[in-house]
């Protein structure tokens, strides 16, 4: 367990600049900010990164076809990504773009090291590869239904395994990475440490791929030009463009810093890249953990910097059993759901029911009933009513707890009782990716809390003079459960969790920076103002199929 108030930087993939943000990059931006947010509540130094992957030949072409400049087509392009990022209240710390100036120079630096260090060589690439996915494919890891040989030197042209779109053959001199010499040192750093790469499925599958043999991978593009240049030349070459994937991987460490000096370009000049680096955590879609946990690894190795602490890859969200996506037409866009749900009923309902790390269905039925089970009847009944009772039986105050509010068997003790291990148990989730697990165990806390008022009837109570004190301590141990409630959601609604607070006439949640310190028993301020508020969520219906 990290020490608090240490360092905490995670980051999201960067996204492709041509496509929009939809559900699948919002599910891999929300997760991050979420445990963005725990940890900053927890007192850690957190930097958030998230960005776009602006280069590459797939932006070059889409560019081109819409009659402008691919810089000018980026910068109409990014906007879109920070203003959904936005809507979804995603509070990220740095939002990159490989066309800065800064990633320029920090690629170049990482290439220039890699040159000078030998790990980089110039050969012949031929093979394919797919635009799309600006990945390089070998003629093995094709289907056999694809072969490539045809009658007569007739090519049949393969599609690329992972998305299915036709590849395009690739003959030309390329500068190439020597991969292959780091396999053993990629094989040994998983088998040595299963925290480097989760969940363990997908660091199976890592390993045994990596026990299948790596190739060298060519780091160039001679005939791409949107691209970060190569900073060296052979003679009577054209200069070449580093491969996109090359190039994006590297935004991981320019936004801490690396290169930041010009001259030399040495990690040592900059204080902020040594307090940051090594990533605490890349989150990423299972479809890319190639590139993360073998390409990037060892790129980092051999420049001599560390291996970021874990890579976690997340499943795909599925509807109707496919992968969503705008090609198959069944994409939702974050703004639709948001109408329906709201920004922290969208956020919840992800963190939730999309067990993270394995492929999740989502449709609008489980949505609707996580929104009216969980939050309209759970979370928001038990604000309102209560709410409301502070209202009618305490003149709309937090009531003084009257007696020893620690002592065995007091008042409450049910709820005090559970608050007391729910730190411990959400910091172990968290600590897993476990988001649905953390969630769930706040949820207990939820239901035992409106259990407690079923059972407690302050109503009864109400009406029994000699009842005052257990009125007020009954009332005042449930609002005191949910501000603890309200402190531990607040990563995954943050709005709703300092609206309560608020209502409450506490701090906002999201200003904490001890957690568990804020979560303590007993913390709430008898004589604080409570306001009943407008219900925090609205049951809704199932919509017909569209
Ligand atoms: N640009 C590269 C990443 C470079 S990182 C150095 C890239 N970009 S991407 O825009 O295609 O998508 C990135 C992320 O979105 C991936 O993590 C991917 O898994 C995720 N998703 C795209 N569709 C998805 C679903 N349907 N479900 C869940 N996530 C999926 O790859």
């Amino acid at each position: 367990m990290a020490c608090k108030r240490s360092s905490y930087y995670l980051t999201t993939p960067i996204y492709y600049v041509n496509d929009v943000p939809h559900l699948g990059t919002a599910y891999t931006t929300i997760a991050a900010d979420v445990m963005a947010r725990y940890r900053r509540m927890q007192g850690h130094d957190v930097r958030f990164l998230t960005g776009l992957d602006e280069h590459g030949q797939k932006v070059e072409q889409a560019a081109v076809a819409a009659g402008m400049t691919p810089q000018a087509w980026v910068d109409k392009l990014a906007p879109a990504f920070k203003e959904t990022w936005d809507l979804l209240d995603i509070n990220y710390d740095i939002f990159m773009r490989t066309t800065s100036d800064e990633h320029r120079r920090s690629v170049q630096a990482l290439a220039r090291r890699l040159y000078e260090n030998g790990d980089i060589y110039a050969g012949n690439y031929e093979g394919w590869y797919c635009v799309p996915d600006e990945t390089y494919w070998t003629d093995s890891e094709l289907a056999d239904d694809q072969e490539v040989s045809g009658d007569e030197g007739e090519i049949k042209i393969p599609s690329c395994p992972q998305c299915n779109r036709p590849l395009t053959y690739v003959r030309e001199k390329n500068w190439f990475f020597r991969l292959s010499k780091y396999t053993d040192f990629l094989i040994n750093h998983y088998e040595k440490d299963p925290g480097a790469m989760g969940p363990d499925t997908r660091r199976n599958e890592v390993l045994s791929f990596l026990r299948g043999g790596l190739n060298d991978l060519s780091i160039s593009r001679a005939n791409v030009s949107w691209g970060i240049p190569l900073p060296w030349t052979e003679e009577g070459d054209d200069p070449q463009t580093m491969y996109v994937w090359f190039d994006a991987l590297i935004n991981y460490i320019t936004a801490v810093g690396f290169g930041a000096c010009e001259d030399g370009a040495d990690e040592a000049c900059t204080r902020e890249f040594t307090y940051r680096w090594p990533a605490q955590v890349h989150f990423v879609g299972k479809d890319i953990i190639r590139f993360h946990c073998i390409i990037w690894p060892a790129m980092l190795h051999a420049a001599g910097l560390a291996l970021p602490k874990t890579v976690f890859a997340h499943g795909f969200l599925l509807t109707k059993g496919e992968k969503m996506s705008k090609s198959k037409g069944n994409a939702v866009t974050p703004a639709q759901l948001v109408e329906r749900f709201g920004v922290d009923g969208y956020r919840y309902y992800f963190m939730r029911d999309v067990v993270f790390g394995q492929d999740g269905s989502i449709s609008d039925e489980a949505m609707v009933q996580r929104f009216n089970g969980d939050l309209a009847n759970d979370w928001g009944n038990l604000c309102s009513r209560l709410f409301s009772m502070v209202g009618k039986y305490c003149g709309g105050v937090v009531p003084s707890y009257v007696g020893d509010i620690a002592a065995d068997g007091a008042e409450g003790a049910v709820l005090r009782d559970i608050t007391a291990g729910l730190g411990a148990r959400v910091e172990d989730a968290y600590d897993r990716f476990d988001y649905s697990g953390a969630l769930s165990a706040v949820w207990e806390l939820v239901r035992a809390a409106n259990r407690y008022l079923e059972e407690s009837a302050p109503w009864g109570l109400a009406k029994d003079p000699d009842a005052a004190d257990q009125l007020g301590n009954v009332l005042y141990s449930a609002l005191e459960a949910v501000r603890v409630i309200a402190l531990y959601t607040a990563p995954v609604m943050p709005a709703t969790s300092d609206e309560v607070m608020a209502r409450m006439g506490c701090s906002p949640a999201t200003t904490s920076i001890d957690l568990e310190a804020c979560a303590k028993w007993g913390l709430l301020e008898a004589g604080n103002v409570v306001e009943k508020g407008e219900p925090l969520f609205l049951r809704l219906e199932v919509e017909k199929e569209q």
